[in-house]
């Protein structure tokens, strides 16, 4: 059975002051969440924050995004060795805010895949079709486009040490949320293109949905046998609303 995975994404959220909140209220409520895995993907400024409110604890934590190069000259950008250095577990790679306004393409978001999985990240790599793909009904060859740029570049059984995030553009941080039906339908066919590669690892890799996912919708969202738990926005700036998805996994 595939352990159902509950990553908070923040992404440019939060102060210094907020974050020591939300983690002292998802901490008080941990004990009540019994099967999920739950990890919280901070700015990178608040990772030693983060660090030390959650050493010791059964959270998880994580980068946004991370830079293809080892170090050197490349000012702004942050390497998986300092990801590392505050003992992040996962990173997310090719959030759709990345790819839509950073200009990160499938070669580079494979590129940092295989950069986060070398160092001994696990990557969170997210996939997700925009409103007019969908709407010209192509959203599993888009997911599948997405999906085997990263299997050509690091192989599949590498792609199954990693975890997936099926985000619908459309659903992300509008309220509007795939149904548990069509957000299904595509975890399928996503682990179908993965078990036309390898079954075992189409068997094993966790994929979570993403999208508006909140404390109102995420139980029947994680009911559907495809999906492994959820990537969460807003949702994931309030200890309860986190709490509730997090206990809905299980
Ligand atoms: P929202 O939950 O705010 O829609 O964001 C989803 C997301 O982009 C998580 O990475």
């Amino acid at each position: 059975m595939r352990q159902p995975i509950i990553a908070g994404n923040w992404k440019m959220n939060g102060s210094r002051d907020s974050i020591r909140e939300l983690l002292d209220g998802i901490k008080a409520g941990m004990a009540e969440v019994n099967l999920a895995e739950v990890a919280v993907c901070a700015p990178y400024v608040y990772l030693a924050d983060v660090e030390q409110q959650l050493t010791g604890t059964k959270l998880a934590w994580g980068g946004q995004n991370l830079s293809t190069e080892a170090s050197g000259a490349y000012t702004g950008e942050i390497s998986t060795a300092m990801l590392l250095d505050f003992h992040c577990k996962y990173v997310i790679v090719g959030h759709s805010e990345r790819r839509s306004y950073y200009g990160e393409d499938d070669a580079l978001v494979a590129k940092k895949f295989a950069v986060a999985r070398d160092a001994g990240l696990i990557p969170i790599l997210c996939i997700g079709e925009t409103l007019e793909e969908r709407e010209k009904g192509i959203t599993e060859q888009v997911v599948a486009r997405q999906t085997k740029a990263v299997i050509d570049a690091v192989g599949i059984q590498a792609l199954g040490d990693g975890v997936i995030a099926y985000e619908p553009v459309w659903a992300i941080g509008t309220g509007k949320t795939a149904t548990p039906q069509q957000a299904q339908d595509v975890h399928a066919s996503i682990r179908n293109m993965i078990a036309e590669h390898d079954a075992g690892v189409a068997a094993k890799v966790r994929i979570q949905y993403g999208g508006s996912m909140n404390a109102a919708n995420a139980a029947e969202l994680l009911a559907m046998d495809d999906i492994d738990g959820g990537l969460i926005g807003g949702a994931s700036l309030k200890a309860s609303d986190f709490l509730t998805i997090c206990k809905a996994a299980g």
